[in-house]
């Protein structure tokens, strides 16, 4: 992607803006088919990576469903036309209200997080495929705020406790679910999981499973999940499944997107100097949250070197986008793009220091781009409140 498109854009939606590429969503959605090929697959793309519903409207095209866990979540995978029947809810807080609008909408497969949501929720449930979220207390070897399957995370019942649940109420479910966490990058991990999983569900006679997200992306530091040792992995341990439901989130949305931003100012400090950003972590909180590192490209660089930190405009020093570069420093008022923030970029965005929230942009196979969520305007940041 050339940088001449990139200012075209900057200059027609303005800076920051969130920009997706059709072409590469595409791609991702058809190797997760691959890595399943022979087999029954359905996937579904996780809707807290992206919203979008003009981007899970191409997914659709391309086989998928959609795996909620909010209303609001619903609705955005409802207006991408999803059918409801690909459309999977998860959520360890699930409520009766919430359960009324997921029913009136048609979805029919829950995954249940806990013995005391199935009380309070499905035990006298119809017609509706549940399936148990087991906690495999697996490590999964990634950050410990998105690690899921050890047994002192809240999520899943522990699998031991599980089989005991199983016993007296297996007959009331389709199958298990699992997942271990996210930006999973070695494969064994998978592996563990996936055995404890298919070891239960052949205990119990479950023919279907859901295997949840989690395949690790390669942030620009070179480690990913291998997919070709994923596949195999697959092949051994979930032979016997006659359906698998997956659930991706990073892997399909954050190579398809990026941030494309501009510099204000170049700041010279005495250790570093600061490349100052028009947009920050009210836009990309992964970096402080996560101590994620993106990688930034600018469209001008001068003859002067760094170290330099990527910085917003924000008030306080956790607004930074990525930290110690070093390397040439870029001029003023260049572009920037921050990389691999299709996912959990925008659905993670807040109006911290009442920044509105940037527009989405689609770059569209054939070339042309296209508005998919205008920018919020101050107003709209300031609805509802009545004086
Ligand atoms: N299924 C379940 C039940 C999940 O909780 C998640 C993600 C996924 C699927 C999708 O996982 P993925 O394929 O994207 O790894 N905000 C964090 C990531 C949180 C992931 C939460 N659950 C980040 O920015 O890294």
């Amino acid at each position: 992607m050339g940088f001449q498109l990139l200012e075209k854009i900057a200059d027609e939606f303005g800076t920051p803006v969130f920009l997706y590429f059709e072409e590469i969503l595409k791609e991702r959605a058809r190797s997760v088919w691959k890595a399943f090929e022979g087999m029954r697959l359905v996937p579904t793309a996780a809707l807290k990576a992206n919203n979008n519903p003009v981007l899970l409207s191409i997914l659709k095209e391309e086989g998928f469903g959609g795996d909620v866990v909010t209303p609001g979540e619903l609705y955005a995978a409802l207006k991408a036309g999803i059918e409801p029947s690909k459309i999977v809810w998860n959520g360890n807080g699930k409520t009766h209200q919430q359960k009324e609008f997921f029913m009136k909408n048609g979805v029919k497969i829950v995954n249940v997080d806990s013995i005391e949501e199935y009380e309070k929720l499905w035990k006298d449930a119809d017609g509706v495929d549940l399936f148990l979220r087991i906690n495999p207390d697996v490590e999964a070897h990634t950050h410990k705020y998105i690690s899921t399957g050890k047994s002192e995370h809240k999520f899943g019942v522990h699998y031991k406790k599980a089989m005991e649940f199983l016993d007296r109420e297996g007959k009331k479910f389709k199958g298990l679910h699992i997942h271990i966490g996210s930006q999973i990058t070695k494969a064994v991990d998978f592996e563990n999981a996936y055995e404890v999983v298919a070891e239960i569900s052949r205990k119990f006679g479950f023919s279907q499973v859901n295997i949840g997200g989690g395949w690790g992306i390669d942030y620009g530091d070179g480690q990913e999940l291998d997919l070709g040792e994923y596949r195999k992995i697959v092949q051994s341990t979930l032979k016997d499944f006659e359906k698998i439901y997956i659930e991706l989130g990073r892997y399909i949305y954050a190579p398809a997107g990026i941030l494309l931003s501009r510099v204000h100012y170049v700041k010279k400090g005495i250790e570093k100097h600061f490349v100052v950003l028009d947009t920050g972590m009210s836009h990309v909180i992964r970096p402080a949250l996560y101590s994620a590192k993106h990688s930034v490209e600018f469209s001008e660089y001068t003859d002067e070197e760094g170290p330099y930190d990527v910085v917003g405009y924000l008030c306080e020093t956790g607004d930074f986008i990525r930290r110690d570069i070093r390397g040439k420093l870029p001029k003023e008022g260049s572009l920037a793009i921050v990389k691999d923030i299709g996912a959990y970029g925008y659905s993670m965005a807040s109006n911290y220091n009442s920044i509105p929230k940037p527009p989405e942009v689609l770059v569209k196979e054939d070339g042309t781009v296209k508005l998919i969520r205008r920018g919020e305007t101050l107003e709209e940041m300031f609805r509802g409140i009545d004086f």
